[in-house]
């Protein structure tokens, strides 16, 4: 396996971190944590991301400038105004992970940023008094990881191709530690998203590790009545559903009615849920993937007091704390984890028995639980 690349965490992740004692991040560390919500393409290391652009830029490309400014923005931190100004940095990533051989090295960096064990937690400053006390403590960011990806056809490799690339960087880990999701983009055209279904099912029929099929993408970007059948295909064949919903106070209601018709197991963010929507979402015990710093960073919650997060755990209603984009937003599952429990203003104040249950939750809702769960 190849060695940890560090991770810096910044932002209000680092903060909760920063502010825990060495017990409290021990108890963190320790604690079996699911990262169910991570985009490959924004969970790479930066520093495994240099490492490709270094070998990208090693040939002239058209677009080498891009690259570069792109890499220095990473490295800078990102700061967005609003979400749509995220879908902007994929472009560049895009670029660097564009064959077989690139996306199999991305996608090893991400597993082994999130599975490998390590001795020190991804602090800001691993001089601080904030290292955990307990030297001999090696721990994995998560105990169990859903990857997700979106196929790309590029000009090396076809969807199937980009698939089973992926699979194969999953399937080092034994079963009960790392599993895929294949992501639908809003902007794919029907064709496309039934091809990505396709391929999920055909790998998933041919005893490869896909366990569901993700709705993601530019929030303002396609008709979602389009995508019932792959969804509905995709149930059918046993895989499970998120879809990423009501990111943005702008969503349309209809959008939200349709997302949900589909009977999704668990949902994306769906921060601008109205009463009787939130109301259905519980009697159907669905997940919410929750990514405290992705909604600050992207500015579609405010501050964490009102994050809708509060709301799900006073109703004991399944949550699962998770990243996102580690590239982009800087922050770690570890950091997530800060989150709920280092004192407000900069996280929720949970108890460590509060945590505890919210750990558990997360893995009660991994796709390969219950009817999923293969040998
Ligand atoms: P990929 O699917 O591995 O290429 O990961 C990057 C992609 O994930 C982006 O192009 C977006 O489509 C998607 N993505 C990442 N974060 C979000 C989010 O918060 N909302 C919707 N889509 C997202
Ligand atoms: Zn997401």
């Amino acid at each position: 396996m190849a060695t940890h690349a560090e991770h810096t965490i910044a932002g209000p992740a680092a903060a909760a971190l920063a502010s825990l004692t060495p017990a409290q991040l021990h108890f963190l560390r320790a604690l079996p944590k699911a990262e169910l919500h991570a985009h490959l393409n924004g969970s790479i290391p930066l520093p495994a991301l240099q490492d490709l652009a270094n070998q990208y830029l090693q040939t002239e490309q058209e677009d080498s400038d891009a690259v570069r400014a792109s890499i220095a923005q990473l490295q800078a931190g990102v700061t967005l105004n609003e979400i749509h100004e995220f879908f902007g940095l994929f472009p560049a990533i895009y670029a660097l992970t564009s064959t077989p051989t690139a996306l199999a090295q991305a996608a090893r960096a991400v597993l082994a940023h999130f599975l490998l064990p390590r001795t020190s937690l991804l602090d800001p400053d691993p001089a601080s008094s904030t290292k955990p006390s307990s030297p001999d403590g090696k721990f994995p960011e998560a105990a169990y990881l859903e990857l997700r990806t979106t196929p790309r056809e590029t000009s090396a490799m076809s969807r199937m191709k980009y698939v089973e690339t992926v699979l194969d960087e999953v399937e080092r880990y034994p079963a009960d530690r790392a599993a895929l999701i294949v992501s639908l983009d809003r902007r794919m055209s029907a064709d496309v998203a039934a091809e990505c279904v396709r391929c999920a099912v055909q790998l998933k029929e041919a005893g490869r590790r896909v366990v569901g099929i993700d709705l993601c993408g530019d929030v303002k970007a396609g008709d979602m009545t389009t995508f019932e059948a792959h969804f509905r295909e995709a149930k059918a064949a046993g895989l499970g559903v998120t879809l990423h919903i009501a990111e943005t106070e702008d969503t349309p209601v209809a959008e939200i009615h349709t997302l949900l018709s589909f009977n999704p197991d668990r949902l994306g963010h769906a921060t601008f849920l109205d009463t009787p929507m939130r109301e259905l979402v519980r009697s159907r015990k669905t997940c919410i993937e929750i990514c405290l710093s992705s909604n600050l960073l992207c500015k579609t919650v405010p501050v964490l007091a009102d994050h809708h997060v509060r709301w799900y755990l006073r109703e004991d209603h399944p949550v699962a704390i998770c990243t996102d984009d580690i590239l982009p937003f800087r922050n770690s599952l570890l950091g997530e984890y800060a989150l709920l429990m280092a004192a407000p203003p900069l996280g929720l104040g949970l108890t460590e028995a509060e945590v505890e249950r919210v750990a558990r939750m997360a893995m009660e809702c991994r796709f390969r639980l219950g009817s999923r769960m293969e040998s």
